[in-house]
């Protein structure tokens, strides 16, 4: 999709669809009438007028996601015009434009319609803020997952071009190239990492991971290696090859690097992603019924090869290392039993009492090699637990964090990425269910907090270092089309894991 700017008089702009939103300005207890109660976000007069008599007729609401599209709209160059409701103005803010953005895109591209114009909510956004946030709308909601459609009319419905207009000189015409262009590249390394993620298990194995993340490494300029069994035996990683030992397929072991000039040398990020990229369980294998779903079980890994795209190409100043641990989690002769013990590289004893509890396996040793690397700060995103979806359902992705001032600038940049998350305990109290009778922990125990129990086993690989784990299981996947956003995988976490990346900039 081409992204432009435009300074043009919105009514004076020649396009297939401009699109305005429309805000609710009422209150709760306003019971007077005389302010309009739904505004129309243009200055320009002519805008306005063409949305007035749909406005007065009561037909638009600006609820949320509401759209109203008129063709012909009087007094405009453009073909059509596309309100899109925008809810309360009160609560107004760039993280509902980015959805906005998404929904404009989904509705006009069903409509067969290719390029449009978004109109500058000026009022109600910073521009800084609210144009790089159109722009990843835009692309997240471009996005497309019907891969393997043969069918032509089905495929490639995308809008080609998209302009953003900026009203008025009041806005510094390079900032606000730079901050589309940045909005852009978090949005195409979303997109990449859905790609990945939207990939059956027969097209995306551990070794055809790698390829992929080898591949964006050169184009970006990262350092990237990918090591294989040998290499994970080598390093002692029992808890890893514990599950990959089971596979056909061979594991990876993926570690990207980016070490810019200009970068504090106390701050060593270390980003650790799960990437089982089929989870039938193991031995302890899963129910037949919605098993297919478990392709995106390397989700986790998937995001911080997109995260790493993300950072190389804005060029943040911040050294940043990915560790990425790829495997199928499969039941056959060279499978491990539950009652096995592993030893992880740490030199820690595992009791695996559950084989389907194999994502906190490979993490174990991903943080542990992330800390011997000489990370000084970890975080690691993983679909890690059913759990976690019965605590905080498809809404939010849960946070767990070791350390009080790490946790406060993830969650200022969760907050300004607009991802919603929410933080779950570690209290020293639920490590009573780690214990083992032959050896140092079991992986896994109670059924009660389940997300929980996952979390603290990580901890006791995280050490003393500062540590935030996020379990995306019930986030990473959309069982439902949003208006923002298709069926699928979903991206989330890249966006707060950039901008937290962003905030050790120096
Ligand atoms: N990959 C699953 C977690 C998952 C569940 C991801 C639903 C996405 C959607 C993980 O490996 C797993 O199987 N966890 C078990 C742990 C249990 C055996 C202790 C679970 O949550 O049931
Ligand atoms: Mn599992
Ligand atoms: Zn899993």
């Amino acid at each position: 999709m081409n992204t432009n700017l435009s300074s043009s008089v919105p009514s004076q702009l020649e396009t297939d669809c401009l699109v305005v939103v429309v805000l609710d300005q009422s209150e709760k207890d306003q019971s007077k009438k005389d302010k309009p109660a739904v505004t129309v976000e243009s200055s320009d007069a002519a805008v306005r007028e063409a949305a007035k008599d749909v406005i007065s007729s009561g037909e638009v609401t600006g609820k949320t996601f509401e759209t109203t599209l008129l063709h012909r709209p009087a007094g405009l160059k453009a073909k059509r015009l596309l309100l899109v409701g925008g809810g309360k103005a009160k609560t107004f803010s760039a993280a509902e434009l980015r959805k906005l953005a998404g929904a404009a895109v989904r509705t006009l591209k069903s409509k067969s319609i290719r390029s449009f114009a978004f109109v500058f909510p000026e009022t109600a956004v910073p521009a800084s803020e609210g144009v790089p946030a159109i722009v990843e709308g835009a692309f997240v909601g471009n996005f497309d997952p019907g891969y393997y459609k043969s069918d032509r009319n089905e495929k490639d419905q995308k809008i080609d071009a998209l302009t953003i207009v900026v009203h008025g000189d009041a806005h510094d015409a390079k900032d606000m190239e730079s901050a589309m262009q940045a909005g852009r590249i978090v949005a195409e390394s979303q997109n990449f990492t859905r790609d990945l993620v939207n990939e059956p298990s027969n097209r995306m194995t551990p070794t055809i991971m790698a390829e992929r993340a080898k591949k964006m490494a050169a184009e970006v300029g990262l350092n990237c290696e990918t090591y294989g069994a040998d290499k994970i035996k080598q390093l002692k990683m029992g808890a890893f090859w514990g599950v990959a030992q089971g596979s056909d397929e061979p594991p990876a072991l993926i570690v990207l690097r980016y070490d810019p000039v200009g970068a504090a040398d106390k701050i060593h990020l270390g980003l650790v992603g799960k990437a089982v990229t089929f989870d039938t369980g193991g031995i302890s294998i899963k129910p037949a019924d919605g098993m297919e779903k478990m392709k995106y079980d390397m989700a986790g890994g998937a995001t911080m090869i997109g995260v790493m795209r993300a950072i190389a190409l804005l060029k943040l100043k911040v050294k940043v290392t990915a560790i990425i641990c790829a495997t199928e989690n499969m039941p056959s002769g060279k499978a491990q039993k539950p009652g096995d013990v592993q030893i992880a590289m740490s030199g820690k004893s595992i009791e695996i009492i559950n084989t389907d509890a194999e994502g906190r396996l490979v993490l174990a040793d991903g943080l542990c090699y992330a800390r011997q690397l000489g990370c000084t700060h970890l975080v690691d995103a993983a679909t890690l637990t059913g759990a976690v979806v019965v605590a905080l359902g498809y809404v939010n992705a849960g946070i767990f964090a070791s350390d009080e001032q790490m946790y406060e600038r993830f969650a200022n940049a969760n907050k300004q990425a607009g991802e919603k998350m929410w933080r779950l305990p570690l209290d020293d109290e639920y490590k009573e269910n780690l214990k083992s009778n032959i050896a140092d922990m079991v992986n896994a125990g109670s059924r009660w907090g389940g997300a929980i129990f996952a979390a603290m086993f990580l901890k006791e690989f995280a050490e003393d270092t500062p540590w935030i784990h996020l379990d995306i299981a019930g986030t990473a996947w959309m069982e439902e089309a949003k208006p923002w956003i298709a069926k699928g995988p979903s991206g989330i976490a890249l966006r707060s894991l950039v901008e937290f990346v962003k905030g050790w900039e120096s």
